[in-house]
């Protein structure tokens, strides 16, 4: 053998025994609350365990509009973190402006095509490249109560939109608050998106919010959405102005409001407060949506970065994978209230809110009544959602805003945002 093959084979020997360099993980997210941080945690454990260091990035506000933001202006000024929190169709908004990093790599080696459900993969890749990993399923249209209130008023649980808008006042009357809401536009648009499915069922939702159909925008169902919103909509306090969703989840617990409609990162917060589920915190399908399942899916896209160290890939490759293991989406989801993305871990220990929401999902796939929440941008861009949850707003807290108009003024902001 002579010097410079020698040479060159001790070098391959290093190269192949010198465990890869660790690095910092920095993650942008908005997970803050009770139940997100403790699902947080494992997936930082899980990360820390590779030896690579976790750098959190967290900013306050469900929904995580402000979150955005500051992501926003990370990335113009060229210093993104490593990896963020985004959703729906924010992920092909970011990778069509170039800032996404293909994660082909590791999806190819590690089967995504074959783990993932079919209609996730869309949302997950850009022009035919994955540049995101999706964590989990969150069901949009659920109604949390207070069964102890319910039965201490004597007061029937509501088994359609009717019978809900109907105990409102019964509610008030025993000295509840009967609607603990957050008044933030995301909150406002999960209020309507409900309130939406229940009153147009699927198809409509679909066309409506989906396929953007000015018809149906427009239509006496919709008029309809927005006269049954007004309805409820007066039962919003002035509280709600400076209530976050999870001081609400605790006005529940506390057995001082009956109602809550918001996803089921309820059960996450419920689970943290060491409540059992379904006992005295109930899950029930929004009223009128039963059936219907509105998804939404929480997933973490790479960001291309400064400084392409081969670490830095790595560790982005890493995250990536542990993502997706079996171990972290069921423990993740055990505690964030969400269901599993992949569909070899085993449902029987979730709590029954989650085991609800997996038989529910599956019955929707086989119904097609899977609908993406245009909520939270996973029916239309961010910008059409942005415009949608404006109207909506408008329309809860200026009540001289008619049933017709607010449809006239939807009508309008879609097509002007899209
Ligand atoms: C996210 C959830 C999160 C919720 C409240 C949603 O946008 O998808 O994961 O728990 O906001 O912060």
């Amino acid at each position: 053998m002579n010097n410079k093959f020698q040479h060159l084979l001790a070098l391959l020997c290093l190269l192949l025994t010198t465990p890869a360099m660790a690095s910092q993980v920095e993650v942008l997210h908005w997970w803050t609350s009770g139940g997100e941080l403790d699902a947080l945690s494992e997936l930082k454990e899980k990360v820390e365990e590779t030896d690579n260091t976790w750098l959190d990035f967290a900013i306050e506000g469900g929904g995580g509009n402000t979150a955005l933001t500051v992501l926003r202006s990370r990335a113009v000024s060229g210093n993104p973190p490593t990896a963020a929190l985004i959703k729906g169709h924010n992920i092909q908004e970011w990778a069509k402006l170039g800032f996404l990093t293909s994660l082909d790599d590791i999806a190819t080696r590690e089967k995504w095509d074959d783990k993932l459900p079919e209609f996730i993969k869309p949302i997950m890749k850009y022009q035919g490249h994955y540049v995101a990993v999706p964590v989990n399923i969150h069901r949009i249209n659920w109604l949390w109560l207070n069964e102890t209130i319910f039965n201490k008023a004597k007061i029937a649980v509501p088994t359609d939109l009717n019978e809900l808008i109907a105990v409102l006042p019964q509610l008030e009357a025993a000295g509840y608050l009967p609607i603990a809401h957050t008044s933030e536009p995301w909150a406002d648009a999960i209020l309507f998106e409900s309130i939406s499915l229940s009153v147009l069922g699927a198809e409509q939702y679909k066309q409506a919010f989906v396929d953007l159909n000015p018809q149906i925008l427009a239509s006496p169902a919709m008029i309809n959405a927005f006269a049954q919103l007004r309805a409820m909509s007066l039962y919003i306090d002035k509280n709600a102005k400076n209530r976050t969703w999870e001081q609400s989840t605790k006005l529940l617990i506390d057995d001082q409001a009956a109602i809550q409609i918001m996803g089921d990162w309820v059960a996450g917060k419920l689970l943290q407060e060491k409540q059992q589920l379904n006992t005295k915190i109930r899950c029930i399908e929004f009223p009128g949506s039963e059936g219907i399942f509105s998804y939404n899916v929480d997933s973490f896209a790479f960001f291309k970065l400064k400084s392409v160290s081969s670490e830095v890939k790595e560790a982005q490759k890493t995250l990536a994978s542990i993502i997706l293991t079996p171990e972290l989406q069921r423990e993740f989801n055990a505690k964030k209230g969400s269901l599993p993305i992949i569909n070899t871990v085993n449902s029987n220990n979730f709590n029954p809110c989650t085991q609800q929401a997996y038989t529910d999902y599956q019955q929707a796939m086989r119904d097609n009544t899977l609908v993406p929440t245009f909520a939270q941008a996973m029916a239309t861009t961010t910008y059409v959602q942005s415009a949608i949850a404006r109207v909506i707003s408008n329309f809860i807290y200026d009540k001289s805003i008619s049933n017709e108009a607010a449809v006239v003024q939807l009508t309008n902001a879609i097509k002007a945002a899209q």
